[in-house]
């Protein structure tokens, strides 16, 4: 994708200072150590727990548009393809001093000419809303965070039959993330196994269910938790924090997956949510197993 200069973005907003920009570059993000760099200071401004790796990951399998103004990153937006019908975006990020400007409303424009007639679904904060909906998105459901520094001893808890991933398990994996998730994201399963650690639930010699647990941002995020009952999900988020004892963790769960008072009773209480937010349809779910946690608010 060529670079986009977007010249005379002004405010759209009375609240805020009119400003003009003369000449704001919006361009592919790359991997390089400057745009790193440059996006992680972003992550930081806004007290988001982004680390670098989070960053090269969300990259590796995705796409990014940066915004720059006097050769300084300013925004970020990051989108991931999942074939020619469906995409979820994320890390849109404006440097608070340059926030109110218009650069969030160019950012979306480009990235909407760049996904298409794909239908694009995203995880917004307060913030974003009404910039979202400004594009035709709406609101159909919320994802709830669950985190906490985790106790040195946990208390015995039945697990249930969950055990570990094997190389073999991967394809059914896959599959079932597939049909729960409305699309196939074969890519960020095989990553997520390379850098975290993977379980299922297994009965009878079928896989009913798998849970993922990889670092990210302040320690360890489970995610996806796809499985048939909830109990099962339970069970599946339970093997991670005993394999996680003092350590920190995430679980980023649907509104309607009902582990919300569950998660807190666990230790991981709620420390806030966004609104799940689409623009065209989203492709529907298959099979028995649904989706309890989320890969990451930007993945979905
Ligand atoms: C949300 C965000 C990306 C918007 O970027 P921005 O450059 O400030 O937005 P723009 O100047 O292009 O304004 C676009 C619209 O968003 C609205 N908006 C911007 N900041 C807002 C805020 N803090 N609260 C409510 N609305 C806001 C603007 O009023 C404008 O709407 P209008 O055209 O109807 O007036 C930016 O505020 C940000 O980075 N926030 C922190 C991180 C975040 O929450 N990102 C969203 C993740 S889903």
């Amino acid at each position: 994708m060529a670079a986009i200069f977007v010249n005379d973005v002004t405010a759209q907003s009375k609240d805020r200072a009119i400003s003009t920009f003369s000449s704001v570059l919006v361009r592919p993000m790359t991997g390089t150590d400057r745009d790193l760099d440059g996006a992680l200071s972003l992550s930081q401004a806004v007290h988001w727990p982004y680390c670098r790796d989070d960053w090269s990951l969300a990259l590796e399998l995705g796409q990014g548009l940066l915004a720059e103004v006097d050769g300084q990153i300013v925004a970020s937006t990051l989108w991931w393809s999942y074939g020619d019908a469906f995409a979820t975006c994320g890390i849109i990020i404006v440097s608070p001093a340059m926030q109110g400007r218009g650069l969030g409303r160019a950012l979306m424009e480009n990235m909407l000419e760049a996904t298409g007639d794909r239908a694009l679904l995203l995880n917004s904060t307060e913030e974003g809303h009404r910039l979202y909906e400004s594009f035709g998105f709406s609101d159909i459901s919320t994802v709830h965070q669950h985190q906490a520094q985790l106790p040195d001893v946990l208390s015995a808890f039945p697990v249930g039959p969950v055990r570990n991933m094997r190389a073999g398990d991967l394809p059914a994996i896959a599959k079932m993330d597939e049909q729960a998730f409305g699309a196939e994201r074969t890519r960020l399963i095989e990553s997520f196994n390379r850098i975290g650690t993977s379980a299922v639930i297994e009965r009878n010699g079928s896989i009913e269910g798998f849970a993922m647990c990889r670092p990210f941002g302040l320690g360890h995020a489970v995610g996806p938790v796809v499985a048939a009952t909830a109990g099962d999900a339970q069970s599946l988020i339970r093997h991670f924090m005993v394999e996680k004892p003092g350590g920190f963790l995430r679980v980023d769960t649907t509104g309607d997956s009902g582990l919300g008072d569950w998660l807190t009773a666990q230790g991981l209480p709620e420390v806030g949510h966004v609104t799940t937010m689409i623009r065209g349809q989203r492709p529907p779910a298959a099979g028995q197993a649904r989706i309890y946690g989320l890969a990451s608010q930007s993945f979905g």
